[in-house]
């Protein structure tokens, strides 16, 4: 094992790849988006751009990480060879490293709200009234300490490493994750209004799948939640061993993180028209579905309490189903900075991790503070525009500034007959024209359109 750690087996990575790609993306977002954007329609979309330029850019990183071995900033610097791209390299990984420091800011606060709720449900099990409402308002201290009680999370990973830290927790949490969410889904499905949700979410109403705003949201969902653009799955690349084969690693992320978001799909969707059917408001006054932070807060809350005794339960488990979904995300972010900072000022695990983790919830605190101004700002700044533009500029890294030659041979490494396969035949153009334009296309949609 080399001395800057790396994933001990094949389904190592894998639990670790799918654990940072599977998140409050998937469970939050992706459901969230579906309410927003018609349903069906939002899921059949989100699909194909996941296929169509998330998983090309998470093989430019994943393949610029293998070979570089080192974290994105160094990365990009190494497979430049001209002073100027040297330069550029060196810049677009420091901003990468940035959105993804900003990132985990907002997400850990957005989890701890994820262990709030979540012991809500036991303090009101236990009759603790005052402690319930208190869990669940919005304040400042309640929302720091769980900010800070998520980030020692987080940082207790971490301070372990690749193997014994990231791989060996990822590991253990995925299984649970899918455990939790299937048997989430079963119990709703025997719940009346549960079809009405299932028809809702299975069948697209192709007239809405051209739609821009349509169109923006599922490149930004696909984005976000195959964690791209901002060194994350760059520095999991690196600790991947040569002799795995890469196409099939990156493919089996994507299936699996496009699975959960159609499983939580299944749980969340069916989830409100139980709610609806138990007497909850769903739609708002001007008729569409109540989705981003009123479906999780609001609908799904008010639903578990409908459901009488079970509800706590059925509470608890979604909550820790958020909470894990989270945590297997927020350790791929910090060791974007981590490994930067191990790597740039030879310091220890151990140390790097404080340090950093102390920055970014230094971070989150200002967010908190500043709330309304800032929340919004930084969600936005880091994943509609940020992630995008990270992304492509990967692609122009990966397509124009890389030697192909040398390009090539890292893929081939651990795939011996690639030169037969459909990617060899298209992925190496098609990440080189293709894929900018279409995200140019789709930005400058976003931002003028
Ligand atoms: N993919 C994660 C999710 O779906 C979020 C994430 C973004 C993780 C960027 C790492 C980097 O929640």
């Amino acid at each position: 094992m080399s001395a800057r750690g790396e994933f001990s087996s094949r389904i190592g990575f894998i639990m670790a790849a799918a654990g940072s790609a599977v998140g409050l993306g998937n469970i939050w977002g992706f459901p969230t988006n579906v309410a927003d954007n018609g349903g069906g329609a939002f899921v059949f979309v989100y699909i194909i751009l996941t296929f169509l330029l998330a998983y090309p850019i998470l093989m430019a990183e994943l393949t610029i990480g293998r070979y570089s071995r080192s974290n994105m900033v160094d990365g990009l610097a190494k497979i430049s060879s001209g002073a100027k791209s040297r330069h550029a390299g060196h810049w677009v990984g420091t901003w990468a490293l940035i959105v993804a420091s900003l990132i985990l800011a907002f997400y850990s606060i957005v989890a701890g709200w994820m262990l709030a709720y979540g012991l809500e449900a036991v303090s009101s099990m236990l009759g603790l009234e005052r402690f319930s409402t208190w869990l669940t308002g919005f304040g400042t201290t309640r929302n720091i300490i769980f900010c800070a009680v998520f980030a020692c999370l987080t940082v207790g990973i971490i301070r372990g490493g690749v193997s014994d830290g990231i791989e060996k927790w990822s590991t253990r949490l995925m299984p649970i994750l899918l455990v939790i969410i299937v048997l989430l889904i079963g119990y709703v499905a025997t719940l009346d209004g549960a079809s009405e949700g299932w028809r809702v979410y299975l069948f697209p109403d192709f007239a809405r799948t051209l739609n821009p705003d349509l169109l923006i949201a599922a490149m930004g969902q696909a984005f976000f939640s195959l964690s791209l653009g901002v060194g994350t799955m760059f520095i999991y690349g690196s600790y991947i061993p040569s002799d795995q084969n890469l196409p099939a690693l990156g493919a089996s992320v994507t299936v699996v993180d496009i699975g959960v978001a159609i499983l939580a799909g299944l749980l969340v969707i069916p989830a409100m028209y139980v709610a609806q059917h138990n007497g909850v408001q769903i739609y708002s006054e001007s008729g569409e579905l109540l989705a981003g932070d009123t479906l999780i807060f609001t609908v799904l809350p008010a639903l578990f309490e409908t459901m009488g005794a079970a509800g706590n339960f059925v509470a608890i488990a979604f909550f820790a189903l958020m909470t894990i979904a989270a945590l297997t995300s927020s350790i791929s972010m910090l060791e974007v900075p981590v490994c930067y900072a191990i790597e740039r000022y030879d310091i220890s695990r151990h140390g790097a991790t404080w340090i950093v983790a102390g920055m970014i919830f230094l971070a989150s605190c200002v967010i908190i503070l500043n709330f309304d101004a800032l929340f919004g700002f930084v969600v936005d700044f880091t994943t509609r525009y940020s992630e995008p533009m990270l992304g492509l500029l990967l692609c122009i890294f990966a397509g124009w500034v890389w030697r192909r030659d040398i390009l090539l041979s890292e893929l081939a490494q651990g795939h011996p007959d690639i030169e037969q396969s459909l990617f060899w035949k298209i992925w190496p153009s098609y990440v080189r024209f293709v894929c900018p334009l279409l995200i140019a296309l789709v930005f400058y949609q976003s931002v003028f359109g």
